[in-house]
């Protein structure tokens, strides 16, 4: 039997995605990259924005008609099956299973059942060692980095997000289990590793958050380390430290800020005030500097009057992120904002967004323009596919640098190589082989 998986969403689903395609691997089905190959289509979804429940809808959309057509298994898991369980059947009835977030283990003994002929087949239960999920079996994607997850779920409660519900609450995993599966993957042939939690920074399997960075740092032939994403109010002077001064943690961090304005946040139930987060920032010291940093926003919250959204721009003017992600808040079912009056008109929303985007961008050429004449390290992502003798990197700051080696010259994947950087523009550094 053929499966496709396709995936959307943040790097969880996407290495939940490679747990999924090892549990089939390992029944003996074959993975193919096109749906239209597939005996079985499986869609790891996300619901963190209403867009992203679109696009599910719209591939359910297509997949119904496929269905007329011939055999095909439909499942859905992620975020949107944990958080709409038995009511997805309901909206596509062309769904033979339904499977939560925390019942991974679970996807051989569903696809058996709806193999079987039995209709609506569905588990969203909470398995308590659903985190513990035995390593060796996810077959991962031949990226240049490796995720590992190492703390599921989320504690804190944004009164927008939908992750406590369909992520449930943390659950870490013992440090010893994730030093031993990062050995797992260096000896595989990845150099660089990303820890992966819906906040890594309030770990605690075993010791500090801060504390496994420097165990995990210390596995031979890994090069480089990094995480997401991470909550301010758990970011501490220890993480700070061990950020700035350890060679193997990438220099770079995520840190989503949301808002600039106290009010906002406060209605966010974000648990700090933008004092607050500065100071967080302040733990960097000096080591600032070097690092890439990048945050999330929101606009358009329920309330944000003119003067928020100001606060919100003078914010970004005054930390000068070097990238930043920004959305138009989108009402979740179930989260407390609901309670809100989402009062904002479109227009204004939209305006705000592309006024945040735009200075963002100038902001990013500006971050980028200090590299110029740099001679710094990136990590060989891909080959380029529209243009040939041009490469995909990163560097430690994680700053994306396209490659130009000229005629021929084959850059290793997944390996560091020397670069000088020619040009900057807002999404990507320019540069030469050093
Ligand atoms: N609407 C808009 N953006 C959201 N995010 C989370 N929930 C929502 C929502 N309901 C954003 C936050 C978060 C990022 C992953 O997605 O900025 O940090
Ligand atoms: Fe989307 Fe959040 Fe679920 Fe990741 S955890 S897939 S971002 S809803």
């Amino acid at each position: 039997m053929k499966f496709h998986i396709q995936t959307w969403g943040c790097q969880m689903n996407d290495h939940d995605g490679e747990r999924l395609s090892g549990l089939l691997l390992n029944e003996g089905f074959t993975q193919v990259s096109t749906s239209d190959e597939a005996d079985l289509v499986l869609l790891n979804t996300c619901s963190i924005r209403e867009k992203a429940v679109h696009k599910v809808f719209s591939v359910l959309g297509r997949l119904r008609e496929e269905k007329q057509k011939r055999d095909v298994l439909i499942g859905v898991t992620g975020c949107l099956a944990q958080q709409e369980q038995a009511a997805l059947f309901r909206r596509a009835p062309q769904i033979d299973f339904v499977l939560g977030t925390m019942a991974l283990n679970q996807l051989p003994r569903l696809v058996e059942a709806a193999k079987a002929g039995k209709k609506r087949v569905m588990d969203t239960g909470e398995y308590p060692d659903n985190h513990l999920f035995p390593p060796e079996v996810a077959r991962r994607r031949s990226t240049a980095k490796a995720l590992v997850t190492i703390i599921e779920g989320c504690n804190h409660a944004c009164t927008y997000c939908i992750v406590p519900t369909t992520r449930g609450v943390e659950r870490n995993r013992p440090w010893q289990d994730i030093v031993a599966e990062v050995r797992g993957v260096v000896a595989d042939g990845y150099r660089e590793v990303e820890l992966l939690g819906q906040n890594v920074n309030s770990f605690n399997g075993g010791c500090s958050f801060a504390e496994l960075l420097a165990r995990v740092s210390e596995v031979e032939g890994l090069e480089w380390l990094r995480f997401t994403t991470s909550h301010p109010m758990n970011f501490t002077k220890e993480l700070a430290r061990v950020l700035v001064t350890n060679p193997k943690v990438a220099p770079f961090l995520h840190l989503p800020v949301q808002s600039g304005s106290n009010a906002v946040l406060r209605r966010m139930r974000r648990e700090y005030t933008v004092e607050q987060y500065m100071e967080r920032l302040g733990y960097l010291g000096e080591g600032r500097r070097k690092l890439g940093l990048s945050t999330d926003f929101i606009v358009g919250f329920p309330g944000e009057t003119d003067e928020d959204f100001e606060a919100t721009m003078k914010l970004l003017e005054s930390l000068k992120f070097d990238s930043s992600f920004s959305f138009i808040y989108s009402p979740r079912p179930g989260t407390a904002a609901l309670r809100l009056k989402d009062d904002i008109p479109a227009a204004v929303k939209t305006e705000r967004l592309q006024r945040l985007q735009k200075r963002q961008l100038e902001l990013a050429k500006e971050s980028n323009l200090r590299f110029v004449g740099r001679t710094v390290q990136a990590r060989i992502e891909s080959h380029s596919a529209a243009r040939d003798g041009f490469w995909m990197g990163r560097t430690g700051e994680w700053k994306n640098v396209h490659i130009q080696t000229g005629d021929g010259r084959i850059l290793p994947f997944g390996e560091l190589v020397d670069v000088t950087i020619t040009m900057a523009s807002p999404q990507f550094l320019g540069a030469e082989i050093a």
